[in-house]
């Protein structure tokens, strides 16, 4: 990631969540704004670049003989990627739309994306009716909840944190968008490398004391170990007691090549570059966060994501196999 740039994959992610809301009709998650937060030129941009990769994936998935020159010379992701989809889904793909829709498949990308955000939202939902004050959004990058929950921003005060960057930039969308931005949602911009969430918290109308619930999604595998465990100990410090935090992580066992699934190496490649950095190990989660303040109360492994969200679905879509999401509570 450039630091002095907004995050690409914050607009990444924002197509994922518009592309589900305008083209899937049962909706797992619907984020009927993300597309307007989108140029139609980054619209383009992205569903080119996902339709050439899957046409360089049919080419060399069709049999062709390949020069062994150019194979050696194959980007390591289309390798992974070549092994993560059936030959019969590259072989449905006719045109822009369906290739398209075939990259949204296979990387399990957008199956992430979608289900972390409604398993979140949810959550938030419930908590809010057992009186939560404050929803505070950490690498929040395009998320539209300020605005797409008119209803409840009369009992939320909303903060979200993220580079300042990739806030500069999404505040000049809203602006050029003629968003009006809601009373209670705040924007806080922080790096989490490098500077203090707890004092930038308290330079912001957030209240230490009042009932807060915290999300983290898509972050953690970008960030150091020492940072992720620094901020889940810094909103340990700075929410009272029964205060929540959700975020997505990735197990150890992506990062290793005898156990990665061709799908979760794909998504290493495409999504999060090759020196992805967080992953815990989803049997000691809970020993690894009880010194940092935070109480295990969910863990959702792959095979519970499917079976909440996807199973039955008529789309294609199926859990990220690395993929896992937790729901700590502070002690
Ligand atoms: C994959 S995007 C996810 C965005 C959003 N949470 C979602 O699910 O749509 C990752 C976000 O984390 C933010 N991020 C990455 N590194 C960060 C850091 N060091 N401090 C604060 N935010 C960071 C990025 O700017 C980006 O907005």
């Amino acid at each position: 990631m450039k630091v002095n740039k907004a995050s690409f994959s914050a607009s990444v992610i924002a197509h994922c969540r518009a592309y589900h809301a305008v083209h899937d009709d049962q909706k797992i998650f619907d984020d009927f704004l993300a597309d307007r937060l989108l140029t139609e030129e980054e619209r383009a941009y992205f569903d080119g670049s996902l339709y050439r990769s899957i046409k360089v994936l049919k080419y060399f998935g069709s049999g062709k003989t390949v020069p062994s020159i150019i194979k050696l010379f194959l980007p390591r992701r289309f390798k992974h990627a070549i092994k993560a989809i059936a030959p019969e889904e590259l072989n449905q793909v006719s045109d822009s739309r369906s290739g398209v829709d075939c990259y949204m498949h296979a990387t399990g990308g957008l199956a992430l994306t979608v289900s972390r955000s409604r398993y979140t939202e949810d959550s938030l939902v419930k908590a809010v009716g057992e009186g939560v004050k404050q929803y505070v959004i950490l690498g929040a990058g395009l998320d539209t909840f300020a605005f797409r929950h008119p209803e409840l921003m009369g009992k939320l005060r909303v903060f979200e944190v993220d580079r300042p960057p990739t806030q500069a930039f999404k505040r000049q969308r809203l602006t050029e968008l003629g968003w009006e931005i809601p009373e209670q949602l705040y924007f806080v911009p922080v790096d989490l490398t490098g500077q203090r969430l707890d004092e930038e918290l308290k330079n912001s109308p957030y209240d230490s004391k009042s009932l807060s619930f915290f999300s983290w999604l898509g972050v953690t595998y970008y960030l150091p170990r020492e940072s992720v465990l620094n901020t889940l100990r810094t909103v340990a410090g700075i929410a009272p007691r029964g205060s929540t935090i959700i975020f997505d992580y990735l197990d150890a066992d992506v990062y290793d090549r005898a156990k990665v699934a061709p799908r979760g190496q794909w998504l290493l490649y495409s999504l999060v570059g090759a020196k992805g950095k967080c992953a815990f190990d989803p049997a000691t989660l809970s020993r690894d966060l009880a010194p940092l303040g935070l109480s295990l109360k969910e863990n959702l492994s792959p095979s519970d994501i499917e079976k909440l969200y996807f199973q039955g679905h008529p789309g294609n879509y199926h859990a990220q196999e690395h993929a896992h999401f937790a729901c700590a509570v502070v002690k």
